[in-house]
């Protein structure tokens, strides 16, 4: 009996079921109600006493051993199914959300790549700014209503310490830093104390234009920015200068250029003028070109200053300014460029 025992432990060593349905064979065949062990629980019951003891110990031994495999055997059948099913290399793989640039950053771009190519440099200064780089170096007089609490920012109630309006502060930089050839863009952030709606924000984005040597004249700026123009919206666009003021240039203009809505013809978003209002410019005071020690009886010069904000209303349509501040996937996701 104990022979016969060993030879059938060997055997159950031996036999390695793999499928679901192999193991649930080898189970029935060892611990089945008319299996193996049962079987041999039948014979052990007839034995002697003196017997019982060893055999006893061996089916047993036995018994144990037949469960232990078989519970070990789909345990790691279930290991390989939670594998393969991780490892499943058919499966589509999860797809990456690709962000898109925001429309301010491409319009930006836009115009940094349009001025570069007519050999504009960009200059970059602080948000934060004193009252001379702000206004007095750029001729404001100083009881000017851009200084007014309504329109700036002031910080730590100090009337000299300010958020930039503009960012004509950083050509002052550039004038007490560089003399003549300056040719420079500034493109950057600006604020101003202003009631957030569907046209205005206290913060908005510039990009200004600096250009001073010998013989700048006004028929350089208006080349210049019809050349803008036309690259920004299009060969087929316009553009007229009106008469303005600005205290930094004189003379000074603001810029329009023919609505693409209506083709110049009148619409609701030119308010059936056929033009749009983009920009300011003219030619730099003197007084601004003495005040950062630039020859004024030698030098000449011309600046323009556009919103960002307002450039890509004009190209995208979009009517609400709000949109450019929220950060909307849904909206971001709509502009597409390759800069
Ligand atoms: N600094 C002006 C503004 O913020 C724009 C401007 C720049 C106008 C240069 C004329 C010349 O509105």
């Amino acid at each position: 009996m104990l022979q016969l025992i060993d030879n059938i432990v060997e055997e159950a060593r031996q036999y390695s079921p793999t499928t679901r349905d192999e193991i649930e064979q080898y189970r029935i065949k060892y611990l089945g109600k008319k299996g193996v062990l049962a079987d041999l629980f039948g014979q052990f019951k007839q034995l002697p006493a003196e017997q019982k003891r060893e055999v006893g110990q061996k089916i047993n031994q036995l018994k144990q051993y037949v469960s232990g495999r078989v519970e070990e055997m789909l345990a790691s059948l279930a290991g390989d199914d939670a594998r393969e099913g991780s490892m499943d290399l058919t499966l589509p793989g999860h797809p990456v959300q690709l962000g898109a640039r925001h429309p301010i950053s491409i319009v930006r771009n836009q115009i940094i790549e349009i001025f570069s190519r007519l050999g504009y440099v960009i200059s970059e200064g602080p948000e934060i700014e004193d009252d001379w780089h702000v206004f007095s170096a750029l001729n404001f007089p100083p009881e000017h209503p851009a200084r007014d609490m309504q329109d700036t920012f002031f910080i730590e109630k100090d009337p000299d310490i300010m958020l930039r309006t503009h960012t004509s502060s950083v050509q002052v930089r550039v004038m007490e830093n560089e003399q003549p050839p300056i040719r420079t863009i500034s493109p950057g952030r600006v604020f101003r104390n202003e009631a957030i709606s569907a046209r205005a924000h206290c913060i908005f984005h510039q990009v200004e234009g600096l250009y001073i040597d010998d013989n700048v004249s006004f028929a350089d700026l208006k080349q210049t920015l019809l050349y803008f123009a036309r690259e920004m919206f299009g060969q087929h666009v316009e553009i007229r200068l009106r008469p303005s003021f600005f205290p930094f240039t004189e003379p000074s203009a603001e810029m329009d250029i023919s609505c693409q809505i209506c083709d110049g013809k009148g619409c609701n978003v030119c308010k059936y003028t056929g033009w749009l209002e983009i920009l300011g410019c003219g030619m730099v005071d003197p007084n601004v070109l003495e005040f950062n020690h630039i020859d004024s009886t030698r030098y000449t010069g011309f600046a323009f200053g556009m919103g960002i904000e307002r450039v890509a209303m004009l190209k995208y349509q979009v009517r609400d300014l709000r949109l450019y501040f929220e950060n909307d996937v849904r909206f971001l996701d709509q502009f597409q460029s390759a800069l």
